[in-house]
């Protein structure tokens, strides 16, 4: 008897997401991802605070949610509460914070309590490729709103608005990146979020606040959230420890009030993020958090210096980026000739990833020569090389710049 494979194939229902492509490893020159710097993740606080939190609390371990109940680990959301009243003006309780697995898990539990097929949000129209591809699967239609250098545009939202209102159409909501967007690097000004929260208000649209980068602004100062400046409540805030600790504990975090918390904890099917994790960021952040985070802000933007240096040096005037106010990207305009997909295809097999802005964008023709950069995971000399191959490879598929660093060279 002959035993043939097992074929699972038809037992998939349509419209399951296209397959995943199996990893082959990371390229050499990775600027890709929302990687972080792994000379900056504090290894020796997080073994003390595990050791100390495990010794002491460890046959909490025990029980599903530990002794904390289903909104996970108590003394981390009372940190969170603490952080975010002298952050961002946020005057919560651990009450009102559910932690979840990364703020990915925000998105989808937020999306599934308040979306289906149809409809309509409002998003800005470079963003975060997490929310769009979440989006894009769920067969809602996203509304762009062009950025500036003060983040949304409140003319291009008020018009929108004014325009889906004429149609009959109520957004579920409008999400936006306000404090140091992804992938533009700006903030939305304080005045500008005063316009926000009247337009919010005014067409009944809830506001979907994604601060993740919020820890990373250079200057340490931040504007109020637009959870703690609403004075409605029609806010939902959701953050992450991925991008001021580590994005691999995937520990992020949302607040909201309980008429919409009690909704999304309904969905969160998962008997809880992981414990472990919870616990040792607690122990950690409690004492260490405002040392660490000036720490890493430093070394973040003394990588930003060297990227940009070696932009300039490599592209010279061929590539266009505003300094970003914090955070770990740069996104970069090339000129209109280069196609940044086919871009990033070349770059790939000679071991430089980049990220194509039409990735990054939900309008096309604007995205199409841009690339966004992470600055944050390669060696300063890996900045460098990485950022001079890409240059290499940009003259030779098209042809611009045509000057590398400062020689001039004929397209060959
Ligand atoms: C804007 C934004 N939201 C959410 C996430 C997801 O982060 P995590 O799930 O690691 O918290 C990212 C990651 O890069 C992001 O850029």
């Amino acid at each position: 008897m002959t035993s043939q494979a097992f074929d699972f194939a038809p037992l998939f229902p349509a419209g399951l997401p296209a397959p995943s492509v199996k990893w082959t490893g990371s390229p050499k020159y990775n600027f890709t991802g929302g990687n972080n710097d792994p000379d900056q993740i504090p290894i020796d606080g997080l073994l003390a605070a595990s050791n100390a939190v495990l010794k002491r609390e460890g046959r909490t371990l025990a029980s599903y949610g530990l002794a904390s109940g289903p909104q996970g680990y108590k003394p981390l959301r009372e940190f969170l509460a603490t952080k975010l009243k002298n952050d961002a003006g946020i005057a919560c309780t651990f009450d009102d914070i559910l932690i979840v697995s990364g703020s990915l898990q925000a998105l989808d539990l937020i999306n599934s309590v308040f979306l289906t097929r149809g409809d309509t949000v409002i998003i800005e129209q470079d963003c975060y490729q997490g929310s769009i591809n979440r989006l894009t699967r769920l067969g809602v239609n996203m509304v762009g709103i062009p950025l500036d250098r003060d983040g949304m545009r409140m003319d291009a939202l008020a018009a929108a608005l004014a325009d889906l209102r004429q149609k009959g159409i109520r957004p579920k909501y409008i999400y936006t990146i306000p404090t140091v967007q992804n992938p533009t690097g700006t903030i939305l000004s304080e005045a500008r979020r005063v316009e926000l929260l009247k337009l919010s208000e005014e067409y009944g649209v809830p506001i979907f606040e994604d601060d993740c980068y919020a820890d990373l602004i250079w200057s340490g100062e931040r504007p109020p959230a637009l959870y703690a400046m609403s004075k409605t409540g029609g806010v939902i805030h959701i953050g992450s420890f991925s991008k001021s600790i580590a994005p691999a504990l995937r520990v992020g975090y949302i607040v909201a009030g309980w008429d919409v918390l009690s909704r999304i904890l309904a969905m969160k099917t998962d008997a809880g993020s992981g414990a472990l994790e919870q616990m040792v960021l607690a122990e950690y952040c409690a004492p260490h958090f405002t040392t660490h985070v000036p720490k890493l802000r430093k070394g973040l933007r003394a990588k930003l210096e060297t990227l940009m240096e070696a932009l300039n040096e490599q592209f010279g005037t061929a590539a266009e980026f505003d300094d970003p106010k914090g955070g770990i990207f740069l996104w970069v305009k090339l000129p209109d000739t280069v196609d940044s997909v086919k871009l990033y295809q070349s770059a790939l097999r000679a071991g430089v990833a980049i990220n194509p802005g039409p990735e990054w964008s939900i309008n096309k023709p604007h995205s199409q020569s841009r690339l966004r950069l992470c600055f944050a995971s390669p060696s300063h000399e890996d900045i460098r090389q990485g950022v001079a191959t890409l240059a290499e490879i940009c003259r030779k598929e098209f042809g611009v710049p045509a000057r590398i660093a400062n020689v001039e060279r004929a397209a060959t």
